[in-house]
């Protein structure tokens, strides 16, 4: 089966500094691979190449096996979606506004439909906000759709991000740390958001710091540090790897393995 989304050996230079060397990186349909690694490892510049942002010094993507188009919106529009680090709402614009926003990317409506307003026009902006209206309730915003998205708690405002990528209908999502600044409770629900998006059909490639987040979302798990990829494996075989735990986790394994243990008991519980 081709991946949906193949990485192959991309190396981005800025300058002098390698920011990437050789990375590679498969994403299988209906697959969840997490991208862990220390502060200013390669992380987000590995999105910016999969989303077209950036071209690639070296080296290859490929979307469903066709190389990636060569601008952002060309990307979008054939299926790569995105949330970003820093949140990147329109903050004066209400939250039905901003899923909107993501939607009309995959509007086939002409420039002379929108001035005349005809019932092409009526029925594409009916439908638009039907899928909002459904994705705002699919991530448990359904109830706030014209609060001003400033107005919203962090959590609230990166679940509304996420939304707001899934009304462009991606084949593959790319979350950049959707949990950073998230309780423990919003952490785990968006876990839980994230199977749910993984069971609508969606490929997702997540980045986080969080390794118990990564550990127990996962089916495949990257490592990237200083640009490389340390170790590429299942949750049990990268957690296992005494490179990653030397490098990365910066913590002996049977410390590592105790936290793992606690949250795989609360689990079950
Ligand atoms: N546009 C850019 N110009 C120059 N250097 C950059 C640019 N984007 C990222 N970098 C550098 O690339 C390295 C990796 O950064 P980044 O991808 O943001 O890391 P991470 O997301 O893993 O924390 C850092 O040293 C950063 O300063
Ligand atoms: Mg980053």
């Amino acid at each position: 089966m081709t991946p949906v989304l193949q990485a192959r050996d991309v190396s981005m230079v800025f300058g002098g500094l390698a920011a990437l060397k050789n990375v590679s990186l498969d994403l299988d349909e209906g697959k969840i691979v997490g991208l862990i690694g220390p502060n200013g490892a390669g992380k987000t510049t590995f999105f910016n190449c999969l989303t077209g942002l950036y071209t690639p010094t070296t080296g290859q993507v490929l979307l469903k096996g066709d190389p990636l188009p060569g601008d952002p919106a060309a990307v979008t529009d054939a299926g790569v979606a995105r949330t970003f680090q820093n949140i990147r709402l329109f903050p004066s614009m209400t939250v039905l506004e901003n899923v909107l926003l993501g939607r009309h990317v995959r509007m086939k409506q002409g420039p002379l439909s929108s001035l005349f307003h005809g019932p092409a026009f009526r029925r594409g902006e009916a439908a638009a906000r039907d899928r909002a209206r459904e994705l705002l309730a699919f991530v448990g915003l359904g109830k706030v759709e014209d609060e001003l998205s400033r107005n919203l708690p962090y959590g609230d405002q990166r679940r509304l991000e996420i939304a707001r990528a899934l009304a462009t209908d991606p084949a593959v999502l790319l979350l950049d740390e959707p949990t950073a600044g998230m309780n423990p409770q919003e952490t785990e629900a968006a876990r839980q958001l994230i199977f749910r998006i993984r069971d609508t059909g969606v490929s997702v490639v997540v980045i986080e710091h969080d390794t118990k987040f990564i550990f127990t979302l996962c089916d495949r798990v990257s490592v990237l540090v200083q640009g490389e990829l340390l170790v590429e494996g299942t949750p049990d075989e990268v957690r296992g790897d005494p490179r990653v735990v030397e490098a990365y986790l910066g913590k002996p394994p049977e410390e590592v393995e105790a936290e793992l243990q606690a949250v795989q008991e609360g689990e079950q519980s």
